[in-house]
């Protein structure tokens, strides 16, 4: 659908690792077969994002790229085979892209290449750029239209804050990978990260009663209040984390057994046993999704009680799907009690990047505004 953009916007450029962004004029992407053109209006940004594009983190991708993950904006162009998006439409751009012919082929978008060859195709040769930019182009099917009379009119969100959907609905793919239920209990942890602390959010609004597992007792007392300040009804205990595998376990088993297990350890936890921890309290066929850095296997506490461990990276279609209507739904508490967002305009990428490493935890958020 023909559109009038600019024939150049401006965009955050990583030449190469370490180098720092550069906000340059590059052309702007036109509409084409299997594509919209996004004008962006606020775009995440991962606790981590500074330590992917300094090389700390080790993660491949192609040079130069536009940075970014996950983004919100209005299609300003659509390719020729688009038949429900509309022109202005507001639409949360996803960033996971999966090759149409094989869909376990999949990377983030300027984040990791994937692991498979056809990934690495697709985002060194098609859909490299990510959303730190005024306009990016994406995928159809990446464009889950928002309701914005409903967001932003009845239920008083803004754009800037509803980017928390990015945060939420990582630990949503993972709980309802394994299946959590209304009414059971999920320990969470560590839970005072950005990742933890948007699981703790999506499981009291799951219906779940959440013990919240992690070091900070400030951030923890912090986190129960965010949670109760929104949801005053909601089940939510939490047990500081000691490091030592049984003493933590005994404190966390005095709330009964529990259900199921999420886990957002970073690389540096690696080593924690907390899981292991988390992993004794499980009720015989307990459920534990590991979305962060673990390599424990885990034998004795797994393997000799049925337990199901899964491994998962992001979410799926469905969940995004299902996750739109529970919040348009009102599932989720509103203003400050859902997040309180800091925003950075695109020259002020450090800033922003800075501000995503240490602004974290549960409710609290950073995005751009190119
Ligand atoms: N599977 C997926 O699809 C997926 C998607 C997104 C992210 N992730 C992964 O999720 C992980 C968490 O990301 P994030 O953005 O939430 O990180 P974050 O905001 O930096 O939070 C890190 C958390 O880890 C805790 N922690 C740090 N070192 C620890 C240690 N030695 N022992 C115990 N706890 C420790 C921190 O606790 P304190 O408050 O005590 O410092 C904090 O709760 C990352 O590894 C990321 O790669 C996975």
């Amino acid at each position: 659908m023909a559109a009038n953009l600019p024939t150049e916007h401006r965009a955050l450029v990583l030449e190469a690792l370490g180098e720092g962004f550069q906000v340059k004029k590059i052309p702007t992407p036109q509409p084409g077969l299997g594509n919209a053109i996004i004008r962006i209006e606020s775009a995440g940004v991962l606790s981590y994002h500074r330590e992917i594009y300094d090389g700390a983190r080790g993660y491949n991708f192609p040079k130069p790229i536009v940075g970014g993950m996950s983004a919100i904006g209005r299609i300003a162009a659509l390719g020729p085979d688009s038949v429900a998006l509309k022109l202005g439409q507001l639409v949360y751009v996803d960033c996971v892209i999966h090759a149409r012919d094989d869909p376990g082929a999949l990377f983030l978008t300027a984040i990791h290449e994937g692991t498979t060859e056809g990934s690495k195709k697709l985002i060194r040769d098609v859909w490299r750029d990510g959303y730190f930019a005024e306009y990016a182009k994406a995928p159809l099917e990446n464009c889950y239209p928002l309701d914005e009379a409903r967001l932003c009119g009845t239920l008083g969100y803004t754009i800037h804050d509803l980017m928390y959907i990015c945060y939420l609905l990582v630990p949503f793919g993972g709980l309802r990978d394994i299946r959590l239920e209304p009414g059971e209990t999920v320990i969470i942890c560590p839970a005072t990260g950005g990742y933890g602390g948007a699981g703790v959010q999506v499981a009291i609004a799951m219906g779940a009663r959440v013990i919240a597992f992690g070091r900070n007792e400030k951030e923890l007392a912090r986190l129960k209040e965010h949670v109760l300040r929104g949801t005053p009804n909601a089940s939510i205990e939490t047990v500081k984390m000691t490091g030592d595998e049984m003493t933590d376990a005994a404190a966390l088993k005095a709330f009964g057994p529990v259900d199921a297990v999420i886990d957002f350890s970073p690389p540096q936890a690696a080593k924690s046993p907390h899981v292991k921890s988390a992993v004794w309290t499980l009720r015989r066929g307990g459920r534990v999704s590991m979305m962060g850095w673990n390599e424990n296997p885990m034998v004795p506490t797994v393997l000799a009680r049925n337990i199901t461990l899964k491994g998962k990276l992001m979410y799926e279609r469905e969940d995004i799907e299902l996750f739109m209507k529970m919040l348009e739904r009102g599932l989720f508490p509103r203003g400050k009690n859902f997040v309180h967002t800091k925003v950075f305009p695109l020259e002020d990428w450090k800033e922003g990047l800075d501000a995503g490493a240490e602004f974290l935890g549960i409710g609290k958020y950073v995005t751009l505004a190119p």
